[in-house]
């Protein structure tokens, strides 16, 4: 095995190598730089996949590449996005763009998901967009750049997209499938926490960045009080541990007005077996889903991350979800941190829920697959609530393949034992996410860049809470 400052020197290699230069300036990193494998779209710069990289230059004092990639990103914003009647809305960022050239020069073209593999939308680059713009500014007080009046347009134009009105009367956001990083059909429609938990941080960071004007001013208000229903909503609604499954397993249906005590008509049958032997005695966790009569149960790791690293779930369930993954630890982490879902979905409901989808096929991909970018979310959450040691040991475990097995784009199999078998390697999130997470251990001060504490101001609000 290399030493760990091999391991370090050699993931700055491989990330510096996987640089995209525009006109001489770099803007961003390739998705990923398999010898071996045609790229597809892994040539692109997705904008999800930019954000491991950008925390590791920021933290490092090198903000360049992140002021240009924010830069560029804008100015696709406002692209005219359309192909084939498909039509991109606006103020949406795109999923990836790539450096062309033509007769000498070089243009930047995007994909809004009218190329992408199923014409996914990406709804979470918008969300990623700002959140990474806050960070940038935090890490260099250039407030300047986030106030000049394309930015400020560039920001409403991303609250316009998510505060929209819609025929919806939840406060959280609603989404097609796969919008998010489980970018193909997996049952994630609707409200899927991983995206609740980005817009939280989206309008949390937004109130920051927002000039002091009298339209800042407006959304500033629009925005805290999003919040606090968006807050009181997921912690009231989605959260589960034993008492909860308890509660839910003796519900009544068909309640009908003001008194209903099981809201969302969830029936006690569609609690699913795995999960009454599974739920530890103390710990817990946000479900995936919540809508009409349906409640996903699976556990979604970034989404329950993401929901401590912005102070989305409570301090208290904060805890408990790191419990709930201490406790189940092999589950969740096995040998590479970390499954994006658990359990994986079989047979019938398989067939029904990914489209008999062959790269999602149990225990593979996004389908109980484990992911080493979730390393770095894993540690920033761990470190929030104080727990060092499952940090620590999780870096131990990615250490020990990580880089001998070439940075890989995911591990296949209950354990994740199995290099993913259609994973790329050198997938430069798991080297940026892996650079992180050795980062946030070092200095754990740098987890301010991306995270928020409680919110006192939607608090303040009169919703109560559950925790
Ligand atoms: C896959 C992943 C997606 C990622 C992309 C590029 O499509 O599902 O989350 O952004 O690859 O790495």
């Amino acid at each position: 095995m290399l030493t760990q400052s091999n391991m370090v020197a050699k993931a700055w290699q491989a990330l510096e190598d996987s640089l995209v230069y525009y006109e001489g300036r770099p803007v961003g990193t390739v998705a990923a730089r398999d010898p071996d494998v045609e790229a597809l779209n892994y040539n692109h710069c997705f904008v999800r996949d930019f954000v491991s990289s950008a925390l590791i230059y920021l933290m490092k004092g090198k903000p360049e590449i992140v002021r240009n990639f924010l830069i560029e990103t804008l100015a696709l914003q406002s692209e005219i996005k359309q192909m084939d009647c498909f039509n991109a809305g606006q103020g949406l960022m795109p999923a990836s763009f790539k450096v062309v050239s033509s007769y000498g020069k070089q243009y930047l073209t995007a994909d809004f998901g009218e190329h992408a593999i199923a014409r996914v939308t990406p709804v979470d680059s918008s969300l990623w967009w700002i959140i990474l713009l806050r960070a940038y500014v935090k890490a260099t007080g250039d407030f300047d750049l986030a106030h000049r009046a394309d930015f400020q347009r560039g920001i409403i134009e991303i609250l316009k997209l998510c505060l929209a009105d819609r025929f919806d009367m939840f406060p959280t956001m609603l989404v097609p499938d796969g919008s998010f990083m489980i970018d193909r059909r997996m049952g994630v429609y609707e409200h899927p926490l991983e995206i609740q938990a980005l817009f939280y941080a989206t309008l949390r960071g937004a109130r920051e960045l927002l000039a002091a004007d009298r339209q800042g001013d407006i959304y500033r208000q629009f925005i805290s009080q999003r919040l606090n229903t968006l807050n009181f909503h997921i912690r009231e609604y989605y959260w589960l541990d034993l008492k909860r499954l308890n509660d839910i397993y003796r519900y009544r249906g068909e309640e009908f007005g003001e008194t209903a005590v099981n809201k969302f008509n969830i029936y006690p049958d569609s609690i699913p077996y795995w999960l009454t032997e599974w739920m530890p005695d103390t710990g817990g966790y946000l479900a995936g889903n919540l809508g009409p009569a349906r409640m996903d149960f699976r556990f979604f790791a970034q989404g329950n991350l993401l929901s401590i690293i912005c102070s989305l779930s409570s301090t208290k369930e904060s805890q408990w979800i790191m419990d709930l993954i201490e406790q189940r630890w092999d589950a969740l982490v096995g040998c590479m941190p970390m499954k994006v879902c658990f359990p994986a979905v079989e047979g019938l409901e398989w067939k029904i829920l990914t489209g008999c989808d062959p790269k999602n096929v149990p225990w593979s991909y996004h389908n109980g697959g484990s992911w080493p970018v979730l390393l770095w979310p894993l540690v920033a959450a761990a470190l929030k609530t104080g727990r060092t040691d499952l940090a620590q040991r999780a870096i131990k475990i990615a250490e020990q393949r990580i880089a001998e097995d070439q940075w890989p784009e995911y591990y296949d199999g209950k354990n994740g034992r199995l290099i993913g078998k259609e994973a790329r390697k050198y997938q430069t999130w798991t080297i940026a996410g892996y650079l992180v997470a050795k980062e946030l251990i070092d200095n754990p001060k740098n987890l301010e860049l991306f995270s928020f504490d409680e919110d006192i101001e939607s608090l303040a609000w009169s919703c109560p809470t559950s925790f």
